[in-house]
């Protein structure tokens, strides 16, 4: 008999249940059996709990040890720092993950993109070690340890490994700044030594950024600190057809939580408009991570026809279809 996986559910703010809610459907359609445990997170639960991120949320995830999660609303500015940043702290999510692909019928200017961003999820400007000075200045602490940069560089030469993929380039500012980021390349040089049989090279991540516009095809595994990869994240999914489709995860040693690079998208909220791919296709990384690798080809390969035949994309991608529409058209692939 198929196991059934316990998951813990986080549906977010804004698009956070649309697409969540697509995700799901097409897991469960390629005959996964799952029992969800739903826990609400964000602003909605914020003026009942006075938290957007209560105590339960974290007790379903530390029993379930993987989640699969919608965006989350983080105020600009004052309040709550940021659900993400905290769950990636509490649980030591260290590496987010975070594969940026063309497919085919999606428009871009690019063919044969297959890149992963490999992000220090844990510290840099995120620590959140701020402070200000009187009315006049502020300081943001940038915190590189040299513990967490070697760990996020195995982690990237690992994959790389096990993906078959070429190479790793560790992305950082170490000319400027020459004690922190200067820390995460020494690291990551170091590291590489122990793998041989992979490529390594570094890129100051201004030269890196231009490169990934000109040529992304060149780049294979990325290695870089949390807020470069932050940043970069972002652009590259735009060269693949956007933040529609770029779905990622955070990976600790224990615990696992998978969601999209996007955020909550307020301004298309509760249209059913918004595009369900990224967070489906973060619901097949969670498959292949928890062993279900047959349903995760199986949903890979639907999402890959209904991209190519171009029946049914959404708006973002130049089309017509609802959220709604292409998730019924993936179910009808698989
Ligand atoms: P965003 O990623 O929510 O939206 C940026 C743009 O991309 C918007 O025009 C949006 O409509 C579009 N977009 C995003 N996802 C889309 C999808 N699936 N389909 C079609 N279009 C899509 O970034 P923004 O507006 O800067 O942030 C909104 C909120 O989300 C903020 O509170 C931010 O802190 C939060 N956020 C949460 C994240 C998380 O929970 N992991 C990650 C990033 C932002």
């Amino acid at each position: 008999m198929a196991k059934i996986h316990e998951i813990t559910l986080i549906p977010g703010d804004g698009i956070g249940p649309e697409v969540t809610g697509a995700a799901i459907k097409v897991i469960e359609a390629a005959g996964v059996k799952v029992n969800w445990d739903v826990v609400e997170a964000g602003a909605k639960v914020m003026d009942e709990y006075k938290t957007p991120l209560p105590d339960y949320v974290l007790e379903s995830i530390k029993k379930n040890k993987i989640a699969l999660k919608g965006p989350v609303t983080t105020p600009v500015g004052s309040g709550f720092r940021s659900v993400n940043v905290a769950l990636r702290q509490a649980f030591n999510l260290y590496a987010n993950v975070r594969p940026i692909k063309t497919y085919e019928g999606i428009p871009t200017r690019y063919e044969d993109v297959d890149l992963i961003i490999v992000r220090e999820n844990t510290e840099d400007l995120y620590a959140g070690v701020e402070h200000k000075i009187g009315d006049y200045a502020a300081e943001s602490i940038k915190i590189i340890t040299r513990e967490a940069s070697t760990r996020i560089a195995q982690f990237a030469f690992d994959m790389a490994k096990k993906q078959n993929r070429k190479k790793v380039t560790a992305v950082h500012k170490a000319n400027i700044m020459k004690f922190s980021d200067g820390l995460f390349l020494e690291c990551a040089r170091n590291v590489s030594k122990e793998y041989g049989d992979v490529e390594f090279e570094d890129m100051i991540v201004d030269a890196m950024s231009m490169k990934l516009v000109q040529n992304p095809e060149k780049y294979d595994v990325l290695v870089m600190p949390n807020l470069y990869g932050d940043i970069l994240s972002d652009m590259a999914a735009g060269l693949v057809g956007g933040l529609g489709v770029a779905p990622g995860a955070n990976i600790g040693d224990e615990i696992s939580v998978f969601e999209s690079i996007h955020g909550s998208a307020p301004d298309i909220a509760g249209k059913n408009i918004a595009n369900p791919t990224a967070a489906i296709l973060s619901g097949v990384m969670m498959l292949r991570f928890i062993g279900e690798m047959e349903a995760a080809d199986k949903i890979d390969a639907a999402i890959k026809n209904v991209l190519k035949t171009g029946k049914a994309l959404t708006v973002d991608l130049g089309g017509k279809a609802t959220t709604s529409e292409f998730t019924e058209e993936v179910i009808k692939n698989l």
